[in-house]
C-alpha cells in the first residue's frame, strides 16, 4: 500500500518535472510560447540589458580608442567540412576551435554562426527580419557570429552565463543585384536542411567572406543573446556597413526552411525568428567612428544659420550705410557747398550728425546690433538719431 503510494507519487513527479522540462525548454517567436512569454520560463529574457536594440546612430557616442575587429583564422577553413543544421529556429554553422576574434578586451573563440530573418510572403522584396536596427530601420537579415571569452573561461558553456563571456559580430544584411558567392557556401545548402533537426555536410569556406570589408566601423554595447535563455553575457559588435545577397538568395532563406521537424502534422515555416527591439535602458551604445551627433547637428546647423544670418544684416547695414553717407556727403557738397579736404573719409564729413562715438573695439556685438537696427528703419531723407538701448537690444 505504502509502497504503491510511494511509486505513485514518484511517477506523478517525474512526469511533473519532465513536463516542467519541456515546457521550459520549448520557446517560439509567435504564440503561446512567444516572446512575451519568454521571460517567464527563462528570467533573463526580462532583463534590463537585453537584445537587440536599436541603434539611434545620432545618440551613440564615438570612441576613437575603439579599433577595428581582427578576425582570425576565419580564412584559414582547413579540410574538414563544416556541418550545417536546422535546428527549428535557424540555420547554424558550428565554427573550428583556431578561429577567434581579436580587437576586443580579450581574445574570443569562435563558436558558431547562425542567421535571422524575415518572412517572404510580402512579394519578392518580402518582410525585413534583422534583430538590430540603424535609426529604427530594419535589414532583410542579420548574420551573428558569436565567440566566447577563452581568455577567461574554458568553454561556451561555462562563458555564456557571465557578463563578459561572449562576443558576438551583427552583420546586417540587404539585398542588391549581385549573387553574394560568401553567403551561397551557406544558402546553396538549405533545401538539405528543410526541417528541424536535420544536419549536413558542407565544404569548408572563407567565414571573413560573409563580413563587410570595412571593419574598422562599428557600434559597440553590452547585451544579451536575442534568444532563451537571454543571459545578458554578449559584448555586441555591429558593423555599420552592410552585406548585400540577391533577392534571390534572400527568398530561399525566407521560404525554404521549417520550424517542424519531418514527422509533425503542421508543416510550419522557418521564417520572422527575429526578436522584437528591446530598451536600451541606462546603456550607452559606443561608435568605433565619428558619426554626426543629432544635438551637435542641430547645434551646428543652428549657429551656422545665426551667423550667416548676423553676417548677413551686418554686411547688407554696412552698404547701406555707405550709401547714406555718400548720398548726404554729395547733399552736403551741393547745398552746403562745403570745401572737402580729401584726405578725410566721408565718415568724418558728418561730425554733427554722428552719434556719441562707440567704443568700437570694446563692443563690438553693439555696435553690430545698431548698424542692424539702423538697416532696418533709417530713412534716407530723415536725420540720423542714435538708436536708444532699448532698440540696440531688440
Ligand atoms: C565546460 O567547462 C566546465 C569547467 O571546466 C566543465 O565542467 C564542463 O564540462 C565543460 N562543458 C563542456 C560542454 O565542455
Ligand atoms: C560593458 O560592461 C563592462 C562592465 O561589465 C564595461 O567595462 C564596458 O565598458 C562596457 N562596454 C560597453 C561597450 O559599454
Amino acid at each position: 500500500m505504502d509502497s504503491v503510494g510511494l511509486s505513485l507519487s514518484l511517477i506523478l513527479l517525474v512526469l511533473q518535472w519532465t513536463h516542467i522540462q519541456a515546457v521550459e525548454t520549448y520557446w517560439a517567436y509567435r504564440g503561446s510560447a512567444g516572446q512575451s512569454k519568454w521571460p517567464e520560463y527563462f528570467p533573463d529574457c526580462g532583463g534590463s540589458t537585453q537584445s537587440p536594440v536599436d541603434v539611434e546612430t545620432t545618440q551613440s557616442q564615438y570612441v576613437p580608442s575603439l579599433g577595428p575587429v581582427i578576425p582570425l583564422g576565419y580564412s584559414q577553413s582547413g579540410n574538414v567540412p563544416f556541418s550545417l543544421s536546422n535546428n527549428g529556429h535557424t540555420v547554424m554553422v558550428p565554427l573550428p576551435p583556431w578561429m577567434g576574434l581579436g580587437g576586443l578586451p580579450a581574445l574570443y573563440t569562435a563558436v558558431q554562426l547562425h542567421l535571422h530573418w524575415g518572412n517572404g510572403a510580402a512579394g519578392a522584396s518580402g518582410a525585413a527580419g534583422s534583430e538590430h536596427t540603424l535609426n529604427g530601420q530594419r535589414t532583410a537579415a542579420e548574420l551573428h557570429v558569436v565567440h566566447f571569452n577563452s581568455e577567461l573561461y574554458p568553454n561556451m558553456t561555462e562563458a555564456m552565463t557571465q557578463r563578459d563571456g561572449l562576443a558576438v559580430l551583427g552583420v546586417l544584411i540587404e539585398t542588391g543585384e549581385e549573387t553574394n558567392q560568401g553567403f551561397g557556401n551557406i544558402l546553396n545548402y538549405l533545401g538539405r536542411v528543410r526541417y528541424a533537426g536535420q544536419r549536413v555536410s558542407i565544404p569548408a569556406f572563407d567565414v571573413q567572406s560573409l563580413l563587410p570589408t570595412d571593419l574598422g566601423r562599428y557600434f559597440r554595447y553590452n547585451g544579451s543573446l536575442t534568444t532563451p535563455p537571454c543571459f545578458e553575457s554578449v559584448l555586441w559588435t555591429v558593423f555599420a556597413e552592410t552585406v548585400k545577397i540577391s533577392e534571390a538568395q534572400l527568398l530561399k532563406l525566407e521560404t525554404v526552411l521549417y520550424s517542424s521537424k519531418p514527422g509533425d502534422s503542421d508543416r510550419l515555416i522557418l521564417e520572422d525568428n527575429y526578436r522584437t527591439i528591446q530598451p536600451l535602458n541606462l546603456r550607452t551604445v559606443l561608435s568605433s567612428f565619428p558619426t554626426e551627433s543629432a544635438k551637435v547637428y542641430a547645434a551646428g546647423e543652428v549657429s551656422a544659420i545665426v551667423i550667416g544670418a548676423l553676417c548677413g544684416c551686418v554686411g547688407l547695414a554696412v552698404i547701406i550705410r555707405f550709401i547714406v553717407k555718400t548720398i548726404r556727403f554729395f547733399k552736403h557738397l551741393h547745398n552746403e557747398r562745403i570745401v572737402v579736404n580729401r584726405s578725410t573719409s566721408s565718415w568724418d564729413v558728418l561730425p554733427s550728425i554722428r552719434p556719441a562715438p562707440m567704443p568700437r573695439t570694446k563692443e563690438p556685438e553693439k555696435e553690430q546690433k545698431q548698424d542692424v537696427a539702423l538697416s532696418t528703419t533709417s530713412d534716407l531723407g530723415k536725420r540720423e538719431e542714435p538708436a536708444s538701448p532699448g532698440q540696440a537690444q531688440a
